[in-house]
């Protein structure tokens, strides 16, 4: 049985003193309740190394948003996965759309980052999913195929255990525009059916896939109860902490 993860990607809000109050709100919010999934928040850089001390002791685990797949070296601007660790991060959100789109990042770069945060012992969130354009030229699985196939290129089964994939429909990213529930369920069951002829269907089984884009307390619910959506890739809603707990409490 796959446990439910709902993540929030954080983007680039919130300094200091606002990460520290959004994740006090939250563990207020949490506290005392049964909760029957798992809870990611993803800060800024900045703000991790804070984050990491107060989310310690609450059921909230900690992850970034990006690094960079080289250990160490004359990157400026770059941040590595044991840096990451070192502030307290477990996950790491790879391959976002934002990334791919505003920073040009490749499969094959996404796919270099993939292998570092697995080797450095960091829990990778990997983000795929098709434009518009790309929906309506009908090639979304053919999108999603390449993603797929080159973001784990030498990937092995033991690593895949400790990996998320997240579908995020970019048209469906901050737009308001969520994929209906019957689109989305659709494109999750293709991508664990790749990963079963890939890895075997124990594997695919258990790997958790997330459905991204738009996702708000009012349209969780249906969204989660689908068989192949597995949690919540959370951008707008997660600044807010009673919305980003509206969506915990639908998972
Ligand atoms: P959104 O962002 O919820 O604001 O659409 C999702 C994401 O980018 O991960």
């Amino acid at each position: 049985m796959r446990r439910k993860v709902i993540a929030g990607n954080w983007k680039m809000h919130n300094d200091l003193k606002q990460s520290e109050d959004l994740i006090k709100s939250l563990k207020e919010l949490l506290k005392d309740k049964s909760v029957n999934c798992d809870v990611i928040v993803c800060p800024p850089f900045t703000s991790l190394s804070e984050a990491s001390k107060l989310v310690n002791g609450s059921i909230i685990k900690l992850g970034a948003q990006n690094m960079h797949f080289e250990d160490k070296g004359a990157f400026t601007g770059e941040v590595s996965a044991s840096m990451l660790k070192s502030v307290g991060c477990e996950y790491v959100i790879l391959g976002h759309s934002e990334r791919r789109t505003i920073f040009d990042e490749s499969d094959e770069t996404i796919n270099k980052k993939i292998k570092k945060a697995l080797e450095q012992g960091l829990k990778p969130i990997f983000c795929i999913g098709e434009t518009l354009e790309e929906r309506e030229k009908e090639i979304t699985k053919d999108v999603v195929m390449r993603q797929v196939e080159k973001g784990l290129e030498g990937i092995s089964s033991e690593q895949m255990k400790k990996l998320i994939v997240a579908y995020e429909p970019v048209w469906a990213i901050g737009t308001g525009k969520t994929a209906t529930p019957q689109q989305a369920q659709e494109v999750h069951e293709f991508i664990r059916g790749l990963i079963s002829s890939k890895y075997g269907s124990d594997i695919a089984e258990d790997l958790v896939i997330q459905y991204g884009g738009s996702v708000k307390p009012d349209n969780a619910s249906e969204l989660l109860s689908q068989k192949d959506i597995d949690g919540a890739l959370v951008g707008g809603a997660c600044l807010k902490a009673d919305l980003f707990m509206g969506i915990i409490t639908n998972a």
